[in-house]
């Protein structure tokens, strides 16, 4: 029971049970990363939406790539009404324009994570943060302040980004996969067929996690993680 207070649900079907203990531990930041159209964008929303819609957390949505109609819209063709939660106040999105000089975190985004109705936290992606650094230095020092700032108000966040290359044998880290508590990989295999597509967990300190590389599905009503066969 004391452990329960202790994770935050992935709101991604199958996703939770690769921890150890069932979720992400409370307070962390974990990265979610992979090439385009991996389904990165989808597992932030069903971390908001379902956060709302399952557990009754309230969640914030940043988009840095997309208008917030976008995000609707797309929400909508996977089987998530946002709107239904934006009305009650328990979800918002939000949208950080990415402008030269643009900071990561502008006041509205610390608003909302001092505010203790915020639990959850999913910016999607981080990738046009790290065009507009000076340079990686200063990119790593702003995402560790970030992070320490998030933990600090209580609040568990999922952050996607891009990687060019998802080769499962030899991946290329980069700066950022260093700097978060937990690092998820999205990508494809090769198969007979043509590609399928994968989820592995690279790290998540704190808890024990499944090695494997996961199958994942995309449909009309969202994205899963399956058991291997
Ligand atoms: N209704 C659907 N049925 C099946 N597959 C879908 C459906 N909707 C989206 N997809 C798949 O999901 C992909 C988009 O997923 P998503 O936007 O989460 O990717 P991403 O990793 O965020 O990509 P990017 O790096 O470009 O932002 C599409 O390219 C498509 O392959
Ligand atoms: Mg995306």
């Amino acid at each position: 029971m004391a452990e329960e207070l202790h994770v935050v649900k992935t709101g991604t079907p199958g996703l939770d049970e690769m921890f150890a203990i069932n979720g992400f531990r409370r307070n962390m930041s974990v990265l979610v990363s992979g090439e385009p159209g991996a389904g990165k964008s989808i597992v932030a929303m069903q971390y908001i939406y379902n956060g709302a819609r399952l557990y009754g957390e309230g969640g914030v949505l940043v988009t840095s790539e997309q208008s917030i109609e976008k995000v609707r819209e797309i929400g909508k063709s996977l089987g998530m009404d946002f709107q239904q939660f934006e009305e009650s106040g328990l979800v918002t999105i939000m949208k950080i324009p990415i402008a030269m000089g643009a900071e990561m975190t502008p006041d509205s985004l610390l608003n909302a994570i001092k505010d203790p109705s915020v639990q959850r936290i999913a910016i999607d992606s981080l990738t046009p943060f790290e065009f507009l650094a000076p340079s990686e230095k200063e990119f790593r020092v702003k995402i560790l302040s970030f992070v320490e700032t998030v933990a600090k108000h209580d609040v568990t966040m999922l952050v996607t980004a891009e990687k060019k290359k998802t080769d499962f044998e030899s991946v290329e880290f980069s700066a950022e996969d260093f700097l978060f508590d937990g690092l998820i990989l999205m990508g494809r295999l090769r198969s007979a067929a043509g590609f399928e597509r994968v989820l592995s967990i690279i790290k998540m300190r704190g808890t024990a996690h499944s090695e494997e590389l996961r199958p994942i599905k995309i449909t009309n009503t969202g994205l899963v993680v399956e058991n291997i066969e």
